[in-house]
C-alpha cells in the first residue's frame, strides 16, 4: 500500500463520530502479497449496542432535518468520494486484491449512489387518496424507518457501503456497519470522508470485528434497529433473517446466486463473447452477479468455445497494482479451496478443463482463468456459486431446455441471454426466475436500477427509487371533521 494511503486513512471503529480503539484487534492482509497492511479494532457485542446507543440519539435530529440539507451532505461525501478516487483505489487493490482499473471503476460506480440518494432522498413523496367520506380527507406520508444495521461483503468493499449507507442517510435513517473483516479499511475509509463530508456523530457508525456471529446477534437482537440490510452468502442471510424475526425487522438480502448466461444460435457472437468475458471474470469471477453457468445452443457451441479460449489467453493474472493486470488474487485460501473442490468434482464427473484449471505462479491466492466444457446441471460447479474465475459450459438444444436449466436453481438474482430475435429475447427474459435479466450485455449494475433477487437470492432492492422506498415507512394520515 502506498504511503499516502496509511496515512491519510483511519484504523480505528465509528462510534458516535468518535474513533474508538480496542484492546483487541486484528489484521488486515494483502491477498496479493500475504503481507499485514494495518491492524484494526476486534470489537464486539457491547460495542455494538453502544453504535446502536449512538445511532438512536443521533436519529431524531438527523431525521428531521430537511431532505435538501441532508442531500447537501451526501453530495459533499459524493466529491469527497470521487477526489480520493485513486487513493480508495489504491487501497481496495491493496486490501481486497482486484486490479486497479476495477478498483477505481467501483469507487465510482460507489459514489454514483450516493449521487443519485442525495437526489432521490428529496423524492419521498407521499399521497393523497381520493376521499371515501366527504367530511375526511386521507394522504400518506413518508418517514424513515429508524435505527439500520448493514452487514457488507468484502467483495465490493466500498459501493456495498455507499450503496446501503446513502439511502438510509437519504431516507432520514441512521446506520451501523459491519463491514467484512477481509476489508475493514475500505469501509473506514469510506466513512471518513463522510464524517469529513458533514454526516454528524453517530449517523454513520462502524464496528470492525472478527465476531461476525456475535456482532450480528447483538445487531439483530436489538429492538431498536428497525432494519437489516445484507449482502453475502444465502446462509449467513438465512441466519440473519430468523434472528429478526423475534423483534420483526425489515430486511433486504442481497444473498448468493447461481448466474445462467444463455447464448442461443442467433446470437451475435463477438458481443456474446464480451458480455461473458465482462460477467465471468469480473473481479476474478467473485461478484454475486457472475454468469455461473454458461448455456450454450449446439449450433454456435463450438464457435463460441473457440472464441471464449481466444478472449481468456488475453487475460493477464497479476497483482492488482501491476497496471497489466486484469484477474487479481482470489480474497483467501477458503476461495481457492472452494475452486480446486468444485473443480475436481466436475473433472471426476466428466467435464473437461480446456483452459486453465490449475493455481497461478503469482502466488498462494491467484488461480489461473479456466475453462471448462461438458459441465452438467448437476454438478457441483453448476449447482453452486463458483466465486472463481471459471467459465463452466453446458451445452443445450432448444429455446425450452435453456429455460429449464436456468431456472433450475433456488436462486434467482441476475441472468443473462444473447439473441439477436427481439421476440425470443423478450419471450425468455420473462420466463427467467430472476431479478435482473441482461440482455446482450454482460455488466448491468448502476445507481438508478434496482439490483436485488428472488427466490432463495434474497429480499428487496437496492439502488434505484426501490432502493430509497426500503428505508421508509408510509404512514396514513386520516383527517376528520371537515364540514361545511
Ligand atoms: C455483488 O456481487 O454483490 C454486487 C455486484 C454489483 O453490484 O454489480
Amino acid at each position: 500500500m502506498n504511503a499516502k494511503t496509511t496515512s491519510t486513512f483511519p484504523t480505528a471503529a465509528l462510534i458516535g463520530g468518535d474513533w474508538v480503539t480496542s484492546s483487541k484487534t486484528f489484521p488486515v492482509y494483502d491477498p496479493a502479497t500475504g503481507d499485514k497492511l494495518a491492524d484494526v479494532p476486534d470489537m464486539g457485542a457491547e460495542d455494538a449496542c453502544r453504535a446502536i446507543d449512538a445511532a438512536s440519539k443521533a436519529f431524531p435530529e438527523w431525521a428531521a432535518k430537511p431532505s435538501k440539507e441532508r442531500a447537501q451532505i451526501l453530495r459533499r461525501w459524493h466529491e469527497l468520494l470521487l477526489s480520493e478516487n485513486e487513493a480508495l483505489a489504491q487501497l481496495m487493490t491493496a486490501e481486497q486484491g482486484k486490479p486497479l482499473t476495477e478498483a477505481r471503476n467501483e469507487v465510482a460506480y460507489g459514489a454514483s449512489f450516493v449521487e443519485w440518494f442525495a437526489e432521490e432522498g428529496k423524492r419521498a413523496y407521499g399521497h393523497t387518496i381520493p376521499t371515501t367520506a366527504s367530511a375526511r380527507r386521507f394522504i400518506t406520508i413518508k418517514q424513515p424507518i429508524g435505527v439500520c444495521a448493514a452487514i457488507t461483503p468484502w467483495n465490493f468493499p466500498l459501493a456495498m457501503i455507499t450503496r446501503k449507507v446513502s439511502s438510509a442517510l437519504a431516507a432520514g435513517c441512521t446506520i451501523i456497519v459491519k463491514p467484512s473483516e477481509e476489508t475493514p479499511l475500505c469501509a473506514l475509509a469510506v466513512a471518513k470522508l463522510a464524517v469529513d463530508a458533514g454526516v454528524p456523530p453517530g449517523v454513520f457508525n462502524v464496528i470492525t470485528t472478527l465476531d461476525a456471529a456475535g456482532v450480528g446477534k447483538a445487531l439483530t437482537a436489538d429492538a431498536r434497529v428497525r432494519k437489516l440490510t445484507f449482502t453475502g452468502s444465502t446462509e449467513v442471510g438465512r441466519i440473519l433473517y430468523r434472528q429478526s424475526a423475534d423483534t420483526i425487522k425489515k430486511l433486504t438480502l442481497e444473498l448468493g446466486g447461481n448466474a445462467p448466461l444463455i447464448v442461443f444460435d442467433d446470437a451475435d457472437l463477438d458481443r456474446a463473447i464480451s458480455g461473458t468475458m465482462a460477467s465471468k471474470f469480473r473481479n476474478a469471477g467473485q461478484t454475486c452477479v457472475c454468469a455461473n453457468r454458461i448455456l450454450v445452443q449446439a449450433g454456435i457451441y463450438d464457435r463460441f468455445v473457440t472464441a471464449l479460449k481466444k478472449e481468456v489467453a488475453k487475460l493477464t493474472v497479476a497483482p492488482g497494482r501491476d497496471p497489466k493486470s486484469t484477474v487479481g488474487p482470489l480474497i483467501n485460501a477458503d476461495a481457492v479451496a472452494k475452486v480446486k473442490s468444485r473443480l475436481a468434482d466436475a473433472t471426476a464427473r466428466g467435464a473437461k478443463i480446456e483452459v486453465g484449471g490449475t493455481p497461478d505462479s503469482h502466488g498462494a491466492l491467484f488461480f489461473t482463468p479456466t475453462i471448462l466444457t461438458g459441465v452438467k446441471p448437476e454438478m457441483q460447479i453448476a449447482s453452486e456459486e463458483i466465486f472463481g474465475p471459471v467459465a463452466s459450459i453446458i451445452r443445450f438444444e432448444t429455446e425450452a431446455d435453456a429455460i429449464r436449466i436456468a431456472n433450475d436453481t433456488p436462486y434467482g438474482l441476475a441472468a443473462y441471454l444473447f439473441s439477436r430475435d427481439i421476440g425470443r429475447a423478450w419471450r425468455v427474459a420473462e420466463a427467467l426466475e430472476s431479478g435482473m435479466v441482461g440482455i446482450n450485455e454482460g455488466l448491468f449494475s448502476n445507481e438508478v436500477a434496482p439490483f436485488g433477487g428472488v427466490k432463495q437470492s434474497g429480499l428487496g432492492r437496492e439502488g434505484a427509487q426501490e432502493g430509497l422506498e426500503e428505508y421508509l415507512e408510509t404512514k396514513f394520515l386520516c383527517l376528520g371533521g371537515i364540514t361545511d
